[in-house]
């Protein structure tokens, strides 16, 4: 069990992006367009070396955010920033400019946390 959590380096786990893909029923996108968007986001994850070392980026599919529309969706913790329409093209943004650069991608933000902490659209 220690070996696998060290192997997956879950003790360095920076950030989590779940993406609404491949879903049962697809309601936010087409189950293809999601697909594209996973495929994509496993690889660049990959490519940008985010899946071991200093920081780790952590992906996992689900089968509904419960958003349902303009999607795929996406949310990234532990910044509880959310997301629409995250095709390739957006979350390769999402990539370099928040998990990486720390600015959210405002313009395809659906919901972030308020300042006091609560959930607040933008
Ligand atoms: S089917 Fe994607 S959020 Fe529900």
């Amino acid at each position: 069990m220690a070996g696998q959590v060290e192997r997956l380096g879950l003790a360095k786990i920076e950030r989590h992006i779940f993406l609404c893909a491949q879903q049962s029923k697809p309601k936010c996108c087409s189950f293809e367009d999601s697909t594209e968007s996973w495929v994509y986001l496993k690889k660049r994850i990959g490519e940008l070396g985010l899946t071991q070392g200093k920081r780790v980026v952590y992906r996992s599919k689900v089968d509904c955010l419960r958003v349902c529309a303009h999607g795929p969706i996406c949310v990234v913790w532990p910044d509880g920033i959310w997301y629409q329409r995250a095709t390739p093209e957006v979350l390769e943004r999402i990539l370099q400019e928040h998990v990486l650069g720390g600015r959210p991608v405002s313009e395809y933000v659906i919901a972030a946390p308020a300042e006091d902490g609560d959930q607040a659209e933008p």
